[in-house]
């Protein structure tokens, strides 16, 4: 495939039929259709992916109200820990928080290596949780899920394992739909995304997403669209959706028009600008992009944020959880790293609604974030060890 690559494009503002091929335009054309993951629809066909340590009810209610994904999807959870809490009478994990009552759809994600304890699980949450989608992790890098438990990205190297597992909570979960997430392979020089994902339709996943980059990549460098793109014509029936780096309502069309996907996931770029979604589905529907929420709007929402979660967590742990997703919403704009540095020692909500007035950004920077404006923060995480792991487990 030739189009250009997502990483070339400092801004996606090329219109696709300017840009890319005689397929691609005709794509263009076409009305967006809606993605189906076995009989649920999922419109728009965009994702909330699932984040551990920032997708649980508060943010998923906070994207809910803005509108414009199609499916969340929780934070991973580890299907083992389910188990042992529930032979021990013991409340089910907090990353099930508010999922039995939400509003659907609502995916939840999955992750473990034994497909037994994968099935006892997606049969509880098919059954007494009634959730519309149970998805599984096979994309986690992070030692702790793959070193020690052999499961996440590490079992791309299995795809028999993966087939088992697959398989297994297909039946256990029947008529839920089961769906894998995957990333390119373990290594750069072991890619195996197409056999991968050969094996998890065969096994009767209804849909797939994958992460274009490889487990030991972690986060550097840019996501391979084109790679995501290439496992389509190998796929007789499962949907494939593309995820990684999509950060403008103008990048998520030109990925959906662009690499033959039936939907596309967004993670980083949508925790600080929950509004992304329903951006990006006007961008996909060829509709006007609406604008982002003024400074004080986004700040009455970062402050609904916090409710949500002291209400769950009461007021000391919710106010200490609250200052990774405080900072995300500051995030590239004038005084973010001053409000960072501030918000970082909150521990009280007096301190944090002081904080908030004081020093969450009032300005837009008018030359918008660059790498020479220190008042600008740097761009979500490319570097997990700046506060993001793929884990939080
Ligand atoms: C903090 C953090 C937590 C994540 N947790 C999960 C997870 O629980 N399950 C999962 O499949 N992917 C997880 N991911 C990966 C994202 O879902 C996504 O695949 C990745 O961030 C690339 O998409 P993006 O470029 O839009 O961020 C996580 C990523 C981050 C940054």
């Amino acid at each position: 495939m030739n189009s250009p690559s997502l990483a070339d494009q400092s801004s996606v503002t090329a219109s696709p039929a300017e840009s890319s091929t005689d397929s691609t335009t005709e794509r263009s054309a076409q009305p967006i259709k809606p993605l189906f993951i076995g009989t649920l629809r999922v419109d728009p066909p965009i994702l909330q992916a699932p984040m551990a340590g920032y997708t649980n009810y508060a943010f998923r209610q906070i994207v809910r109200e803005f509108g414009g994904s199609g499916l969340q999807a929780t934070e991973m959870v580890n299907a083992r820990g389910f188990v042992w809490l529930d032979e021990h009478d013991c409340e089910h994990p907090d990353r099930l928080w508010g999922v039995k009552d939400e509003a659907r759809p609502l995916a939840v994600q999955i992750w473990d290596n034994d497909p037994d304890t994968m099935a006892k699980v997606g049969r509880r949450l098919a059954g007494e949780y009634g959730v519309s989608v149970v998805d599984i992790n096979f994309g986690c890098p992070v030692k702790q899920v793959t070193e020690k438990a052999h499961s996440g990205s590490y079992l791309l190297r299995d795809p028999e394992r993966m087939y088992a597992i697959i398989s297994r909570l297909v039946e256990a979960c029947y008529p839920t739909p089961v769906t894998a997430k995957i990333r390119l392979g373990c290594t750069r020089k072991t890619m195996n995304h197409i056999e991968v994902a050969k094996t998890v339709e065969r096994a009767g996943a209804s849909a797939l997403t994958v992460h274009g980059r490889t487990a030991e990549d972690f986060f550097s460098g840019s996501a391979d669209w084109t790679k995501i793109a290439e496992i389509k014509e190998h796929l007789t029936r499962m949907p494939l959706i593309g995820n990684g780096d999509l950060q403008t309502p103008e990048q998520v069309a030109f990925a959906f028009r662009n690499y033959n996907v039936d939907g596309v996931m967004i993670a980083r770029a949508a925790l600080g600008r929950p509004w992304l979604f329903s951006q990006s589905a006007a961008a996909l529907a060829g509709l006007p992009i609406p604008p982002d929420p003024s400074l004080e709007e986004q700040k009455s929402c970062m402050l609904r944020h916090y409710d949500l979660v002291v209400e769950r967590f009461g007021e000391s742990k919710g106010t200490l959880l609250m200052r990774k997703f405080a900072c995300c919403y500051a995030q590239s704009k004038h005084g973010a790293r001053h409000f960072r540095t501030h918000v970082a020692h909150v521990e009280t909500p007096q301190q944090f609604y002081e904080v908030v007035e004081k020093y969450f950004p009032k300005h837009i920077d008018p030359s918008g974030p660059t790498e020479t404006n220190p008042a600008v923060a740097e761009p979500i995480s490319e570097n997990p060890s700046a506060g993001f792991s793929e884990c939080n487990c």
